[in-house]
């Protein structure tokens, strides 16, 4: 099915949730393509399945969206956005059990190498004691995950955003456990409160800010970065939310997305989400294209160093370089507000937000 038009239960779906599902999106065809090309390129004998890198700009992969009805889709939902050049090639081995319990996050945070012993955090600060051990002299160490601990020079803001996460899914992921994409269904709008509040108290946005500690130490004594906001953690843990109950599913509170292979998710990057442990044979395998909406006033929109379609960070070039914006264009600012309206960002759900909005 080539579907252009989300339909209006999908869309009140999208607005509620902060995702949505659309089967078929992608023909067997050019799934199974992909597939094949994926599967040849991992490496046989290893736990780990590292993809090579350069699939993630071959046209056959970045082609599950761009020669599908996805981007007539995405305008039609959200607006124009720029070339789709590069994307993200997750793979997930099949029977996995050293994931852990996955930890749902909002894309854009520093993701680097942190201390493993508590002594060495200071909590109040959620930083390193010896910060410029991990983070360097100016906390500018890039991460060993593509990330920024900073996305201006004037450290107003410390998350990386765009508008829309889309998810192509390769493999049968029908079944709970299979290592789905889950979600904290819903929280988009608690995302969205914690942004504003963090605004509003003329806080950081995002890690480091108001309420957000970059580094916490867990229940085991472990430090971990931390992908939410306490307030989000504490509204995924309340006792009156709904949860998903299923007896190989261990993590009542994330969503599992469950798709099956050329099926394809969307979801508006204040969603949190995570990769879970796959219980399941086969390896688990999605592509991650990560969209944002054009920013008409940005220079720099379309080229080719921002690596539209994988990066999270877009306000900076991919490899983490700072850019030259006139003074007419403040990208951060720019981003900060989209981050405190998120649905600004969405021409084409106008009337469901308004709904929405006026029913609380
Ligand atoms: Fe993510």
């Amino acid at each position: 099915m080539s579907q252009t038009h989300l339909t209006a239960e999908q869309k009140e779906r999208l607005v509620r949730d902060g995702f949505v599902v659309i089967r078929g999106a992608i023909p067997q065809a050019l799934a199974g393509r992909a597939k094949s090309l994926i599967n040849d390129s991992l490496p046989k004998d290893e736990r780990r399945l590292l993809v090579p890198g350069e699939l993630a700009t071959h046209p056959d992969v970045i082609g599950l969206f761009n020669d599908t009805c996805l981007p007539e889709l995405m305008r039609n939902t959200m607006g124009p956005f720029p070339p789709v050049i590069s994307c993200q090639v997750a793979v997930t081995p099949g029977n996995d059990r050293l994931g852990g319990s996955p930890f749902a996050h909002v894309d854009g945070s520093w993701g680097g190498v942190i201390p493993t012993s508590p002594d060495e955090i200071d909590e109040a600060a959620g930083r390193p004691r010896d910060a410029a051990r991990w983070f360097g002299e100016n906390d500018d160490k890039r991460g060993t995950n593509d990330g920024q601990l900073w996305q201006d020079p004037d450290r107003r803001i410390s998350l990386g955003s765009y508008t829309a996460l889309v998810g192509v899914c390769l493999n049968d992921q029908t079944e709970p456990g299979n290592g789905q994409f889950a979600v904290l269904k819903g929280l988009h709008r608690a995302v969205e409160r914690a942004f504003r509040r963090q605004r509003d108290a003329g806080s950081v946005i995002g890690p480091e800010g108001l309420d957000w500690p970059r580094i916490r130490i867990g229940e085991s004594g472990r430090p971990f970065l931390n992908g939410l906001p306490d307030a989000v953690r504490a509204a995924a843990n309340a006792p009156d939310r709904e949860t998903f109950e299923h007896e190989a599913w261990p993590w009542p509170e994330l969503t599992p997305v469950l798709l099956d292979q050329g099926d394809a998710v969307i979801a508006l990057h204040s969603c949190p989400h995570t990769p879970t442990p796959n219980h399941g044979p086969n390896p688990r395998m999605n592509i991650y294209f990560r969209i944002r909406r054009l920013r008409e006033d940005n220079p720099h929109e379309g080229t080719r160093r921002l690596g539209h379609g994988v990066s999270d960070h877009l306000d900076r070039g991919y490899y983490g370089q700072f850019l030259e914006y006139p003074d007419s264009y403040d990208p951060w600012q720019t981003s900060i507000d989209r981050l405190c309206d998120h649905w600004s960002e969405w021409d084409g759900l106008r009337p469901e937000v308004e709904r929405m909005r006026a029913a609380g």
